[in-house]
């Protein structure tokens, strides 16, 4: 990989909906960071990565922590579940990978809790056709109480004393509202607290400040690496509100969930997907229709990787992106899955939406206009010749460095990366055309 491909203090975003490939770009610019960084979300993510011939699907460690010798921090926007935590280490352990002195947990995370889990499940039950098809891993409760002030962090649970007076308050605000609105019994505090007091000793070790951690390394002028999860439009507040996740998936989620001062980010690299997916509810302006839903689904293995849904496929939405590219600043973007389109004769590009005789040229904020908008496409001819092979950009079809070049043009970033297939081999670095 060329060193260039990326600055020393980077943030990968996704840049439309989650599961654009984060996980084998991070995996990627791994080699050249001495420090891979989560900043939000929990394990409601789902990174795929290859490691020698077998597969991972890390969902809450950053997937730097496949790469021996580099350090992997989770920061305080992330919230963590520590049942998923610790099965991950387990994952990991079994196939000879270690953790220890090299993974760092944020004393200033909030801590995912079994009533976070049952309230999320209790919501979407509840919401009907409104749901919004979330993971049901507890993530929205938990940031909801973590801006309530009813959160409990890593370093009340490392404090005897503080976690259980915060434990006895929060868990009677949450129990009453079990007993209350969903008529559910309450949950036992000695339950709880049992299980999460044998956690502390196991978690104390990974805990620190990171926040002091990542200010002297990038002092010492380490190479920091910040793994987004989710994607732009999955942000709380840059996103499809409220078919949104709790957390800010965007760029700005790894200033506030680090403490890393943005003064010392040099740079946010967005990865997208040739064509377009998303997972649970929403607007979804470019969704095929079913039988070529069905078709690419089966080409690109769109299936959920924490939750096993099937996602919902369709075509390029620049629209989408640039509102990405804009809310991001990106200075560059990744592609991935551009193998998945070898086989289709047209491949068309969402320019614009047309709504009540409107023509929108930038992604609008209005619930009505997407969900009802007419996507405008410009054609492109479809390569029809295969692409994983392929290593080297001279080396892909014209067809296929045309509508490349059209994104570009389109979005006005550069690609330096596009990605052929889910091996790392299967890159392709551009560095100059
Ligand atoms: P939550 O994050 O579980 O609350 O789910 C909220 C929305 O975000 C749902 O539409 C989920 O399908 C979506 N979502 C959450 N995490 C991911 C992810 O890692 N990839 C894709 N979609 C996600």
């Amino acid at each position: 990989m060329p060193k260039n491909i990326m600055k020393r203090t980077t943030i990968l975003v996704g840049a439309q909906w989650g599961d654009e490939g984060k996980g084998k770009i991070i995996d990627l610019l791994t080699e050249n960071s001495d420090i891979i960084v989560r900043y939000q979300g929990g394990n409601n993510a789902g990174h795929t990565v290859r490691y020698g011939d077998k597969k991972f699907i890390l969902h809450l460690l950053p997937s730097g922590i496949l790469h021996p010798g580099k350090k992997c921090v989770i920061g305080n926007g992330v919230v963590i579940d520590l049942e998923a935590f610790f099965h991950e280490i387990e994952i990991l352990r079994e196939s000879n990978v270690f953790v220890k002195n090299r993974l760092f947990v944020s004393d200033r995370a909030h801590l995912i809790f079994p009533y976070h889990r049952l309230l999320d499940q209790l919501r979407e039950g509840q919401k009907g056709s409104g749901k919004i098809g979330t993971t049901k891993r507890g993530i929205g409760p938990c940031y909801a109480d973590k801006a309530d002030r009813l959160g409990i962090r890593v370093a009340d649970l490392m404090n005897p004393k503080v976690f259980r007076d915060r434990l006895t308050y929060v868990l009677k605000e949450q129990n009453h509202i079990l007993q209350a609105v969903y008529r559910h019994q309450p949950f036992s505090f000695s339950k709880i607290h049992r299980e999460y007091t044998h956690y502390r000793d196991r978690l104390s070790p990974f805990v620190c400040s990171t926040e002091l951690l990542l200010a002297e390394a990038h002092r010492a002028k380490k190479r920091i690496l910040f793994e987004g999860a989710q994607g732009t439009h999955l942000d709380v507040d840059h996103g499809t509100y409220p078919y949104v996740t709790s957390s800010n998936a965007s760029a700005g989620g790894a200033i506030t969930g680090t403490g890393l001062s943005p003064a010392h980010i040099e740079e946010v690299i967005g990865v997208v997907k040739a064509y377009t997916t998303r997972v649970g509810e929403g607007p979804f302006p470019t969704e095929f229709p079913p039988a070529l839903m069905a078709m690419v689904r089966e080409l690109g293995e769109e299936f959920g990787a924490t939750t096993g849904r099937p996602r919902r496929c369709g075509w390029f939405d620049a629209l989408l992106v640039k509102h990405s590219v804009l809310v991001n600043g990106l200075s560059k973007m990744a592609v991935t899955k551009l193998d998945v389109l070898d086989t289709l004769p047209t491949i068309k590009i969402c320019v614009a939406y047309q709504y009540k005789g409107k023509q929108f040229r930038n992604f609008p904020a209005d619930q009505e206009v997407l969900a009802h908008a007419k996507p405008v496409y410009v054609e492109c001819p479809g390569w029809l010749e295969q692409t994983s092979h392929i290593r080297e950009w001279k080396k892909l079809p014209a067809k296929a460095k045309s509508y490349l070049t059209r994104l570009e043009d389109m979005l006005e970033t550069r690609i330096s990366i596009v990605s052929i297939g889910s091996e790392r081999l299967q890159t392709i670095f551009i560095d100059g055309k």
